[in-house]
This record gives C-alpha cells, sequence and structure tokens, in this order.
C-alpha cells in the first residue's frame, strides 16, 4: 500500500521550520467539513471517484482489436488528455517501442519535426490511431487529427477503422466526425475533467493495448479510495499530504514543491501529477508551484539548489520499495579506494542510499521533505498513486477555496491563438496581436 512519511515536514524534526502537530489539528474542523462536500458531491466533477467503479469491457474489446490488427498506435491529444497515457506507457511499459508491438506514439505538442518524423517511421496500413480530446475541440489536437485524417483517408480504403475516439459522450466537433464517419468510440464521462481522466479509457485503453490489466490499474484505486475517504486527517494520506503543502505554502512561504520519483520509469508520472496540481490550484493569486524531478540524475543537476538556494521548497520524494528485478556491482578493483566499496553491493541498494541520505541531508538543515513510498511500480500501485494525487489536489483546492476543476486563464492565450489562425469572431483578438507586435520591436538586441 502506498505510504506517506512526512516526519521530515515536522517542527519536532526539523525545528522550528517545521509543522507542528497544533497547527495540523487547528486545520481539523475544516478538513472534515472538505470531506463532507467532497462526499456529498459539492462539485459535479468529482466524478472522477466514479470511474473506480466503471465497467471495461468494451475498452478491453477495442484494445484487443487494436493489439490483434495492428503493429503502431498513434495517440493525439493534450494536457490532461495525453499526459496519464504518457505515465502509463512510461511506468508500466518503459523503452516500449524497441521489442513491443503495437509500437506507440504519444503525439502532444504540435511541433512539426515530431510528426515528420513518427509519419516517417510507420507504416499506414499498419497503423491504429486515437484521438483523445474531451472538448472534441482542442486545436492541437484536431489539427494533428485532421492531417492524419486526410492521409489516411488518402492512402487506405478503410480509413475510418484504423480511427478510435476518446471523447465527450455526446456532443463535440470530435463526437460528430465519429458518427459521421464511423470511428469508434470510447467516452470521458462528461462530468470528467481532462487532468482528472487518467482512470477513464484515457488511460485504460493504451493500459490494455499495452498488455496492461486495466483492472488491477482500478483495485489499487478502490483500495487506496478507502483510506483517502477518512474523514480522519491523521489517517488519510491525501488529505495530510494537501494539508502540509498548503500550510508550507501559507505559513512558511514554501510555495514551490519539487517532485523527486527515484525510478526512471515515473518521470512522466511527475509531469502528470505537477499539470494536475499546477492547473487545478492555480488560481485566484494562489497555488504552490510543483515542479518534476528526477533521483538520483537531478542530484546532479537540482540538489545544490535544494538545500543552499532560496527556502521556499518543499521536495517530495517518491520512492520504491522493490524495483522487481536488480543488478550487482562486480568485487572488482578492490585496491582502488574510489571504487572498492561499491563491489558487492547492487544498484537498488546503491539508487536507495542515495534517495535515504538526500532526504537526511535535507532534514538535517532544516528544509522540508517527505516521501510517498510504493512497494512496486506496477498497475496496481500506479493505479493507487493516480488516485492519491487526485484526491489530494482535489482536496487541496477547497483547502485554497479555488475551483480544482476549471482553468480559467488558459482561455486568453487560446483567443489570441484563434484570432491568428483566422477563426471566426475573434478577428478583434488578431488586432491585439499585431498591434503587440509593433511594442516588440522597440526593445531587442
Ligand atoms: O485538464 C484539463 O482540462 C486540460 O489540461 C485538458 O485536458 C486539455 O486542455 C485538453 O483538453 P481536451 O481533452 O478537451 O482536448
Amino acid at each position: 500500500m502506498l505510504e506517506l512519511n512526512f516526519s521530515n515536514m515536522m517542527g519536532e524534526v526539523i525545528g522550528e521550520r517545521g509543522i507542528s502537530e497544533r497547527q495540523i489539528e487547528g486545520i481539523k474542523t475544516t478538513v472534515h467539513d472538505i470531506d463532507r462536500r467532497i462526499k456529498g458531491r459539492e462539485r459535479n466533477e468529482l466524478a472522477f471517484i466514479d470511474l473506480l467503479e466503471q465497467d471495461t469491457t468494451e475498452i478491453k474489446g477495442i484494445a484487443s482489436d487494436i493489439r490483434k490488427q495492428f503493429e503502431n498506435f498513434i495517440i493525439l491529444g493534450i494536457g490532461g488528455s495525453a499526459l496519464g497515457p504518457k505515465a502509463i506507457l512510461e511506468a508500466l511499459s518503459p523503452l516500449h517501442n524497441l521489442d513491443k508491438r503495437p509500437k506507440v506514439f504519444i503525439y502532444d505538442n504540435v511541433d512539426p519535426r515530431t510528426l515528420d518524423r513518427i509519419l516517417s517511421l510507420i507504416d499506414i496500413k499498419k497503423t491504429a490511431v486515437n484521438v483523445i480530446t474531451k472538448s472534441g475541440s482542442t486545436a492541437e489536437t484536431m489539427a494533428s487529427f485532421m492531417i492524419l485524417w486526410d492521409k489516411f483517408s488518402k492512402s487506405v480504403p478503410d480509413a475510418q477503422k484504423r480511427f478510435f475516439a476518446t471523447t465527450d459522450p455526446v456532443k463535440g466537433n470530435l463526437r460528430e466526425i465519429s458518427n459521421e464517419k464511423g470511428f469508434r468510440t470510447l467516452p470521458i464521462p462528461q462530468n470528467v475533467v481532462g487532468r482528472y481522466s487518467v482512470l477513464s479509457p484515457v488511460g485504460l485503453l493504451l493500459a490494455e493495448v499495452i498488455g496492461i490489466n486495466s483492472a488491477e490499474i482500478l483495485k489499487g484505486a478502490i483500495d487506496i479510495h478507502k483510506k483517502c475517504s477518512d474523514p480522519e486527517i491523521w489517517k488519510n494520506p491525501a488529505y495530510l499530504f494537501g494539508v502540509l503543502l498548503y500550510i508550507m505554502d501559507k505559513e512558511e512561504k514554501k510555495n514551490i514543491n519539487v517532485i523527486v520519483p527515484y525510478a526512471d520509469g515515473l518521470k512522466s508520472t511527475a509531469e502528470w501529477f505537477c499539470q494536475l496540481w499546477a492547473e487545478s490550484l492555480g488560481k485566484l493569486g494562489t497555488g504552490s508551484t510543483p515542479y518534476p524531478s528526477i533521483g538520483t540524475t537531478d542530484q546532479h543537476s537540482q540538489l545544490q539548489l535544494w538545500m543552499e538556494g532560496s527556502e521556499d521548497k518543499v521536495i517530495i520524494f517518491v520512492k520504491i520499495n522493490d524495483y522487481g528485478c536488480d543488478l550487482k556491482i562486480p568485487m572488482i578493483f578492490h585496491d582502488m579506494d574510489g571504487l572498492s566499496y561499491l563491489g558487492g553491493h547492487t544498484l537498488s541498494e546503491l539508487i536507495k542510499a542515495e534517495e535515504e541520505s538526500t532526504e537526511l541531508a535535507l532534514a538535517r538543515i532544516k528544509r522540508p521533505n517527505m516521501s510517498i513510498s510504493i512497494p512496486k511500480v506496477d498497475a496496481y500501485h500506479m493505479g493507487q498513486m493516480f488516485h492519491f494525487f487526485e484526491i489530494a489536489t482535489a482536496f487541496a483546492g477547497f483547502l485554497y477555496g479555488v475551483n480544482p476543476f476549471n482553468q480559467p486563464g488558459v482561455e486568453e492565450g487560446k483567443n489570441f491563438t484563434y484570432g491568428m489562425m483566422g477563426k471566426k469572431g475573434y478577428e478583434a483578438k488578431k488586432e491585439e496581436v499585431i498591434k503587440a507586435r509593433e511594442k516588440k520591436m522597440c526593445w531587442r538586441v
């Protein structure tokens, strides 16, 4: 079971810059109130909790057909429609494309070089495309869809059999196109928001396509949900996670949260968490800043900053108890003191020792940190992590007094893009961009 160890956040361990039990107790009534609001589904978007009980028959059926018929599987999507699948792929099937089929390509950014390269690597006749977009109209996803649909429909007779759509059950452009062309579709339930959708067909279809039992992912989520719905703060790891980061932000001015998994396969999970936390909480002038990192690699890149830079960070380690395999370091070069100590140990001993030492080094100089440990990187524990972070983030939204399910701040940039790309009704936005360009000409070197 996932465990949260927050000893190094507490005053008793790291001194006056740490949190006291009294501070946590002081927030207890608010926590009980938020717990009631979550259970009473104060916001419809809490529907992501219902995903744990979904029927996965259709997902499994489509995935099985894709596995049988195709050598390549392209996912088009962005934000919440891409980061969850990426996290699943990298955690549960690392370096997948080197020896597994179908090969998977997750294309989210609209960088033309990337899509051009993907197209040069695949044979369209052997390729399936899953277009993931809740709204059915996101510019990046739909532009790439338009390119691929055009190419496929011009080169293969039954192009519609190669396209799958994961989208809103009833509305949106992609739903309309799917109905018209006859694509097979999977629904993203109406009240489930993009960044809380990894446990919907958004993430589960890919899991099944790469041979992972989606029921295991959901089982993990169901099991952690019992703990994460305990109204008692001291027993609920998700609520505690939110409370600790909230207190550190509001009372200690530590508003940067670095998430550092000690596993290469969890790099994308760290990015997934950062989107979830940032887009859910960064509004009304509040919210703490998450940034993704990776251990041990960033001990040789970022650690200096965490140790001796501005005291504005909380470091969140993600530890793996059992890596599922190991490699022994041979007992060679014993006459070299600088190397001989390594011989006879294993790589997992080394990575764990480095993680524990970094925790301690930070704690010794009173820099707050906490750790989330999971027994293994497998489907069951990925399900636990996803759900744990989703509950923690939604809870934190209530604590900060913001709506953790909207993203009003991203609209203005979109509106300017619409104007520049000639969307009807956005002509004034285009004018603004052109005017702004004049100002931008003044200060250049
Ligand atoms: O969390 C969110 O709602 C966003 O990050 C969306 O997932 C992202 O903007 C993509 O939206 P859509 O799935 O509608 O294409």
